[in-house]
């Protein structure tokens, strides 16, 4: 590796050369980061997926940097010990590498923010350039890219031909070149991921990129079972928190109903005392 990397980053990169898988999900508010955050997942990456898990948008494209900026500073709050990562959101680094390193910049001095991560488009290569020279961790994605999923023929698995995969690989090998420390690769045939985890030495970090990838990412949401519009195949759900959630506000609603809740055991009571000089001055 090139660069000397700030401590937080190091040690992420030193786990992958010793093997150990690194971890990576989503976060964007502080309750659920900070829960991520006790379980010793490696990086929290406020992804742009905001915009669909959160927001209830039908595209990644339609948030911006005001809200990305105002979720990233949330998740700040409540991250100890994961490495922090802010996705650039449309528009914000695509335009020219002066605008991309403002809005990169935004991320790491107003929201506290690790480092950025971009997706792979034409002037992908220029722009990491600029914000990596200013000092600013970037993370590369190539294979399936959200944000320009319309020029790749929609939300398919990318790279399933010669053609298709050498050029995901070109694309890995160039932006590990231009000095990104890590790279997500998303929705790729597992034995293409596998040529690139071998070839590059920077981590990859896969999203429907088989198992041969140096960590994996999933969105959050997706984990816990809390989407219930949109399940791609390597979405796995390990828990179902939706019907829990069910569950509890059910039980709310019932004893609310009942008269059951609030109980004195949730309730504030006042001293004998205190109730009947209340009611001697209230009676005066
Ligand atoms: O925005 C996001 O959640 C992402 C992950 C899928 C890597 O970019």
């Amino acid at each position: 590796m090139t660069k000397d990397f700030p401590k937080k980053i190091s040690s992420v990169l030193q786990k992958a050369k010793a093997g150990e898988k690194i971890t990576m999900l989503t976060a964007y508010d502080f309750s659920i980061a900070s829960v991520i955050d006790q379980c010793g997942i490696d990086v929290i990456l406020v992804g742009d997926s905001l915009a669909n898990v959160v927001l209830g948008l039908q595209s990644t494209k339609e948030v911006g940097m005001t809200e990305m900026l105002h979720h990233a500073k949330a998740v700040r709050r409540a991250v100890k010990n994961a490495l922090l990562i802010g996705d650039m959101p449309f528009n914000s680094y695509q335009l020219n590498p002066r605008d991309a390193l403002k809005n990169a910049k935004r991320f790491v001095d107003e929201a506290g923010c690790d480092g950025v991560k971009i997706e792979w488009f034409d002037h992908c290569l220029d722009v990491s350039e600029e914000i990596i020279k200013a000092g600013i961790p970037v993370v590369g994605h190539v294979g399936l890219t959200p944000q320009t999923a319309d020029k790749l023929g929609g939300f398919k698995v990318q790279g399933k031909d010669a053609a298709g995969a050498r050029r995901i690989i070109d694309q890995a090998q160039a932006l590990e070149n231009k000095g990104c420390f890590s790279i997500v690769l998303e929705c790729i045939p597992e034995n293409i991921a596998a040529e690139i985890t071998q070839i590059l030495e920077i981590p990859t970090i896969g999203i429907g990129a088989g198992p041969k990838c140096d960590g994996q990412v999933l969105v959050t949401h997706d984990l816990l079972g809390l989407v219930s519009h949109f399940h791609p195949k390597f979405a796995k759900q390990y828990v179902d928190v939706a019907s829990l959630i069910k569950k509890g506000i059910k039980e709310f609603s019932r004893e609310v109903k009942q008269g059951k809740f609030p109980d004195q055991e949730h309730s504030y009571r006042m001293s004998n005392e205190q109730l009947k000089m209340f009611k001697s001055i209230s009676e005066e």
